[in-house]
């Protein structure tokens, strides 16, 4: 794993969305892995910049998201796909057809989502943040984590986090769609994005040598390109 310390938040985002538009400018027709979350906004005004100066260029990308709530509209104001929508797609020249976001409707099948996965030649380039308890995507710490993408139930520290983004008295949903741990480990490269000094336990946990199910994010150890942007806060605790 590459470490890259940043002194705060938007250094962070910046020097991240360099290895993006690097990443463009080699492959345009790149397939990028996408995250929510309040880590990559930072990120995705960097792209919305560049969009504007001419400098990054989306118009032939195809895009996966990690998750999304289950059940969930895609038009609900608290689903991943209006996140998307709103703080990213609709600031770049994409194409809409070309980004995905799995469906928070239980008829789903999950596994569609890997096969569109492959059939667009697999994920370049996948962004990630951490939960504060080590999960990815949605893969909660457990006895067991999943490979495939999978309907899971949150872990209650993680609703409790992302309760946050819910109005007052508004339930959050207690289940998600999620790429699975082998849906994401077989992206090409992966960047994560790591902000702030509650995270810094996962920090740790990435810094020693362990690999456990209890914490997701341990398992990036065994990938060979993962390269993770943090601040000071989240490095030093
Ligand atoms: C959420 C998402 C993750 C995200 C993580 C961290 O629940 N499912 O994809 O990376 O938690 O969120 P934040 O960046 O807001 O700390």
């Amino acid at each position: 794993m590459k470490w890259i310390v940043c002194q705060g938040y938007e250094t962070m985002c910046q020097k991240a969305g360099e290895q993006f538009k690097a990443f463009l400018s080699q492959k345009p027709d790149g397939v990028l892995g996408l995250a929510t979350g309040s880590s990559p906004l930072g990120l995705y005004d960097y792209f919305a910049r560049q969009t504007a100066a001419g400098a990054m260029d989306f118009s032939r990308v195809t895009t996966f998201n990690l998750d999304e709530y289950v059940p969930m509209a895609e038009d609900h104001p608290q689903s991943y796909r209006y996140f998307m929508d709103h703080n990213l797609f609709s600031r770049i020249n994409i194409d809409p057809g070309n980004t995905f976001v799995p469906k928070g409707e239980e008829t789903l099948s999950c596994s569609e989502y890997d096969q569109m996965i492959r059939k667009r030649g697999g994920i370049d380039l996948q962004l990630l943040g951490v939960g504060h308890n080590g999960h990815i995507g949605f893969n909660e710490p457990g006895e067991r984590l999943i490979a495939g993408t999978h309907i899971t139930k949150l872990a209650p520290s993680t609703l409790s986090a992302n309760a946050r983004f819910f109005g007052e008295g508004e339930r959050v949903p207690d289940k998600a769609v999620t790429m699975g741990m082998a849906t994401i480990m077989s992206a090409k490269e992966i960047l994560v994005l790591i902000g702030g000094r509650d995270k810094h336990p996962v920090v740790n946990a990435l810094l020693d040598d362990g690999v456990t199910t209890h914490c997701p994010a341990t398992f990036l150890k065994l990938h060979p390109r993962v390269t993770i942007y943090c601040d000071k806060e989240a490095y030093e605790g």
